[in-house]
């Protein structure tokens, strides 16, 4: 396929944020720049992370509008972020990203209302150097809740409302939870009050269980995914206004496809709309993490894995057109292999210079239903 470059400043703005998605025959002209949410119109939205505007060049802007109908914040509404410490909340940054999202017509998910890390250390200690109570735990994670989706009421679409509360180690519980400050200290119900407080606060708001490699041994209904089963099931019996479940998807070369798709059906068997989160997929190792963030790049990315990328984001975008019932949302975690968690790991559509990759190509086809470019 070939991609057509006009000349000039302009003709680069442009190159770096849409796809000329189409052939271009000797005769005929280019045909429209289609973004990815225009590729997967009426299917599901298409998100991408970032704490904008501050920070972002007018050409990241420009990209984030062509391509993206919503945003979650990277860091900005977590709660070491928004509630730094016990009566000091800090809104300007999300205030300020809710507001040009506002002004741009793109949706806000918001990420995260609970979590055991990035969260002040307030509010899991209790007074003068204590462990804390389990009743003070509860009023300190109510009270943050309360506050914080109240302020954010009717202007986010939902919550990530828990954040990777699943061990990734088997522990004898088939709900498999970590062992973090929340779970010692209240125990396995933090869940379910979460997601009731949050519901209080923005009964509007869509409410998501948020975590990474849930996927993982959903074939063989084992692991990290029949954990989430089981702690989702639970949560429902349960009680918990819960309408939906994040796979948060960072994934790589050798990701197993089959699970995820298995556990895209599973998650629908119970009710659950399903978001995939998260998205990145490395092209430079089967790590699910983030490695050699500093180096800046580590070894150079070849053609091949660039090609190898593209294939599995095509398997992928094509799982989740299957699933677009339940799909509600796909979020791309970065803008580009520099505005990401993973730099250094080329996980992204576009490359630092906002330049679109095979990958980027191999989505766009897939939302037009087009076959891939070879
Ligand atoms: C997790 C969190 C995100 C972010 C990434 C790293 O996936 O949910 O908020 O911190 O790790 O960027």
């Amino acid at each position: 396929m070939k991609r057509i470059l006009l000349p000039g400043v302009i003709a680069c703005a442009l190159a770096a944020t849409c796809a000329y998605g189409q052939e271009a025959s000797n005769s005929a002209p280019s045909v429209p720049l289609i973004g990815l949410k225009d590729a997967y119109a009426g299917k599901f939205l298409i998100g991408t992370a970032g704490d904008v505007p501050r920070g972002y060049s007018a050409v990241e802007l420009a990209n984030i509008k062509d391509n993206y109908n919503i945003i979650t914040p990277e860091n900005c509404m977590k709660p070491q972020s928004l509630h730094p410490s016990e009566d000091q909340y800090t809104w300007g940054t999300a205030d300020a990203m809710v507001k040009w999202c506002q002004e741009n017509n793109i949706k806000v998910w918001a990420h995260n209302l609970c979590w055991h890390t990035q969260t002040g250390r307030w509010m899991l200690q209790g007074t003068n150097g204590q462990p804390i109570t389990r009743d003070l735990a509860i009023e300190h994670l109510k009270s943050h809740i309360l506050a914080v989706a109240g302020h954010f009421k009717g202007q986010v679409l939902g919550w990530d409302v828990v954040n990777e509360a699943i061990d990734d180690r088997a522990n004898n519980e088939p709900a498999n939870l970590r062992n973090d400050a929340w779970y010692r200290a209240i125990g396995p119900d933090f869940l379910t009050m979460a997601f009731k407080w949050a519901h209080e606060a923005d009964p509007d708001a869509q409410l998501y269980y948020n975590d990474y490699n849930i996927e993982q041994g959903a074939v063989a209904n084992s692991g990290k995914h029949a954990a989430s089963m089981a702690l989702l099931k639970q949560m429902i019996k349960d009680g918990a206004p819960i309408n939906g479940v994040g796979i948060q998807g960072h994934w790589h070369l050798d990701t197993k496809i089959e699970d995820v798709e298995k556990a895209i059906s599973d998650y629908e068997s119970l009710g659950l709309k399903i978001s995939i989160s998260e998205l990145d997929v490395t092209a430079t190792g089967e790590n699910s993490g983030a490695f050699n963030v500093r180096g800046g790049g580590g070894a150079p990315i070849t053609e091949e894995a660039l090609k190898k990328q593209a294939d599995i984001y095509r398997q992928l975008f094509e799982i989740f057109n299957r699933h677009a019932k339940s799909i509600s949302r796909v979020t791309l975690w970065g803008l580009s292999d520099t505005r990401s968690w993973r730099r250094g790991q080329a996980a992204l559509l576009f490359d630092g210079q906002l330049k679109p990759k095979p990958a980027f190509q191999a989505v766009i086809d897939v939302g037009l239903g087009k076959t891939a470019a070879k």
